[in-house]
């Protein structure tokens, strides 16, 4: 895990350098890092495109997406000046063996520059049908020819099933050991997310009721208020359990309920990961509708406005059968969490921006206040708010000012506005990692296949069967009606669905 050490020179590849990660997220996050001390003495950042440009014309496109993207605004234009010498452009095609021999003439140029053979990372920013040339090539042209120092990261998805997450890690493995590729899930950059594991193992308080004797149940709820935007043709192939739950909500999910790791070494704390994955029961598919809900969003209202329903997106299909919203409720098979259900949600269009994690404890034993006072006791809550709201509430019940014993809920809060300046984002954190060469934050080839072992079943029951009542929430609402069913049988409701005055 993380140290103060900075990283030594590194030289930054990034194919895919002129598209829409680059400029509003890796050139933002490098920027900062840079403003704030932690990139290299040396580095240089390549980016890799095939339009005709300049340096001059690269950078000026990347300082349009700092104005627009970066948490620090507009950059100050000395210190700009300053970052861009290390940022240069080379127009090159991923399938042509030439330009590798190009690019390895450059990167060997820097070496000698700097009197030294400087890391070199690999960021692979595009298709998934790109990489097993860009990996090949670079295997081929020797490239990334040193086992440590040389590294690829890749973005999601990591295949588009099982089978064919098996064959990518193949892929990769044949150029890159395991130590060297950095698979991005940019939700364990988040500041919050992190902080699930030094809220549950650096404090004494929390970890003895963190099971099935206190615990009686978990929800994750990711929801986005945007609709799939301009991703409808990637969205149209995937939906959101693959888009969501298979990553994102599944790795919240293992730093809510992993063992306590002996060491914060990387391999240690994947390993604790993978094993609540391998715990999560595999649902059958003829009980996947008990247990999962699907839905696709309609026409609607979000903040005041009219919103298309989903089949009416560019380049999505006016029958299409994908989901944009999915609940599931999982049981954790292992001494920890029997018995203890963990409700997954996540959606687009929702009536809210929110992802939060609520950790619900068992009432009371028995109710030592007058009858009267018995139903108003709530029982303890903790809630996470991972974005936008980022803090973590502790629901305890207090009795209420006044000459009579009347109970009240009452809330002790950490909010993390009051108690730091500027929170860094996730791939500022996530790159800084790669650079040195720390890959607990990113997904092992084993977590990886575990979290689609997971999710087949039920990726295989709703892709084999259209839903009939697709479209079947409205824009701006918490979505179908099924989702409030699932967790309404076993006596509860979403937390974040509740009236605001609930909430307390
Ligand atoms: C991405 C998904 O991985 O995460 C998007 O592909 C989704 O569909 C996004 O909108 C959400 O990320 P964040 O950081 O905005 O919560």
């Amino acid at each position: 895990m993380k140290t103060g050490k900075k990283a030594t020179p590194t030289i930054i590849v990034i194919f895919g350098g002129t598209g829409d990660l680059a400029k509003r997220k890796l050139i933002p996050a490098f920027y900062n890092l840079y403003l704030d001390g932690w990139m290299p003495e040396k580095f240089a950042i390549i980016g890799l495109g095939r339009t005709e440009l300049d340096d001059e014309q690269y950078n000026n496109h990347l300082h349009e997406g700092l104005i627009e993207f970066s948490r620090k605004g507009k950059p100050d234009e000395a210190q700009w000046a300053s970052f861009k010498k290390n940022v240069s452009y080379f127009k090159s095609n991923i399938n042509n063996t030439g330009d590798y021999s190009v690019l390895a003439e450059k990167l060997d140029k820097i070496d000698a520059e700097w009197g030294m053979r400087a890391n070199r990372l690999f960021y692979l920013s595009v298709a998934p049908q790109f990489i097993e040339a860009v990996t090949v090539n670079l295997h081929d042209s020797k490239l990334a020819s040193e086992p440590v120092s040389d590294r690829i990261i890749i973005e999601k998805p990591f295949g588009h099933n099982k089978e064919t997450a098996i064959e990518l890690n193949n892929l990769l493995t044949r150029t890159f050991q395991e130590e060297q590729i950095y698979r991005i899930d940019h939700y364990l950059g988040k500041e919050t997310v992190q902080n699930i594991l030094a809220f549950r193992f650096a404090n004494a308080l929390f970890e003895p009721l963190w099971n099935r004797n206190y615990i009686d149940s978990v929800q994750i709820t990711v929801a986005e208020q945007v609709g799939v935007e301009e991703r409808g043709g990637y969205y149209e192939g995937s939906g959101a359990l693959r888009d969501m739950i298979q990553n994102h909500l599944l790795q919240i999910l293992c730093m809510v309920a992993m063992e306590a790791p002996v060491s914060f070494q990387a391999e240690e704390i994947r390993n604790r990961k993978v094993d609540v994955l391998r715990a999560v029961r595999r649902i059958k598919p003829e009980d996947v509708h008990r247990y999962a809900v699907r839905g696709q969003y309609d026409a609607g209202w979000i903040q005041g406005k009219k919103v298309p329903g989903y089949r009416e997106e560019p380049e999505v299909s006016p029958k299409s059968n994908t989901e944009t919203y999915v609940a599931i409720k999982f049981y954790l098979d292992n001494w920890r969490w029997q018995g203890v259900p963990f409700y997954l949600r996540t959606g687009k269009r929702m009536q809210e921006k929110t992802s939060s994690i609520t950790i619900q404890f068992r009432p009371v034993p028995h109710s030592t206040f007058p009858e009267s006072q018995s139903d108003s006791l709530m029982p303890n809550r903790l809630t996470i708010n991972i974005q936008p709201q980022m803090d973590i509430r502790l629901r305890f019940m207090a009795k209420k000012t006044g000459l009579e014993m009347n109970l009240n809920p009452a809330e002790m809060i950490f909010d993390y506005d009051t108690c730091s300046t500027q929170t860094p984002e996730a791939y500022e954190t996530l790159l800084l990692d790669a650079m040195r060469g720390d890959t607990t934050l990113f997904m092992r080839s084993d977590q990886v296949e575990e979290a689609w072992d997971v999710i087949m079943p039920i990726l295989d029951t709703w892709e084999s069967r259209e839903s009939l009542d697709f479209p079947n929430y409205a824009a701006g609402t918490w979505g179908p009606e099924n989702a409030e069913a699932l967790i309404a049988r076993d006596g509860h409701v979403w937390a974040t669905n509740l009236h605001p005055k609930e909430h307390h």
